[in-house]
């Protein structure tokens, strides 16, 4: 069984999508996979409700928690690797986790981690991507999963979803249109990874 790890730190809604896809029927059996740990890096995250009611084993490495350390970072991020590792994962799924990881991290998970941006990349790194999409005046936006490399949502990248801007948008339109084009994607693309 592969077992699949999944970073969040808010809302959760592209963890949600994946699980209710991965508790469909035969999942477990078609991909020989399962989702064996949802983690988040604050503790009042909405996902990690939402995981926990639905029964999904779940983990808190909240980052606040390392501040007064030498090396804030480096600590939080020795915590984040030993929750992880014990469950030997074959995928680590970042969704909406809004930590940046340092080269260490990204080097020991090399292959295995992917994340999901809302933009179509190389374009709009970083935030804001919805507002910067609208002010470039771009017809088109969507979201990308890639593979985690050292560079910030510059790792190879997997598959693309491309949706269109319409005149009468905003950023919070936008943003709701790429979010569920997000959620259609992040699953299919992890399905696909799972049938290699
Ligand atoms: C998504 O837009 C994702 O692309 C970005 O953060 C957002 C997370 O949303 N990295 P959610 O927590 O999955 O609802």
């Amino acid at each position: 069984m592969k077992n699949i790890v999944i970073l969040i730190s808010g809302t959760g809604s592209n963890m949600k999508a994946i699980v209710q896809r991965a508790q469909s029927q035969n999942w477990r059996e078609r991909f020989q996979a399962s989702v064996a740990l949802v983690l988040a890096s604050n503790p009042n995250a909405q996902g990690l409700a939402w995981a926990q009611e639905n029964g999904l084993p779940t983990a808190v490495v909240d980052h606040r928690a390392y501040k007064d350390s030498p090396n804030p970072r480096h600590a939080f991020e020795e915590q984040l690797i030993q929750t992880i590792d014990p469950f030997k994962p074959h995928l680590v799924v970042l969704a909406g986790f809004m930590r940046i990881l340092s080269a260490e991290t990204t080097r020991h998970y090399a292959g295995r981690m992917m994340n999901i941006h809302p933009s179509l990349l190389p374009a709009f790194t970083g935030l804001n991507t919805h507002q910067r999409a609208l002010d470039a005046g771009c017809k088109f936006a969507g979201a990308t999963v890639h593979w985690v490399s050292e560079e910030l949502d510059a790792g190879n990248i997997i598959d693309q979803a491309v949706v269109p801007i319409l005149h009468t948008d905003d950023e919070h339109s936008l943003s709701q249109r790429v979010l569920s084009a997000e959620h259609q994607l992040y699953a299919r693309v992890i399905e696909e990874h799972l049938k290699q």
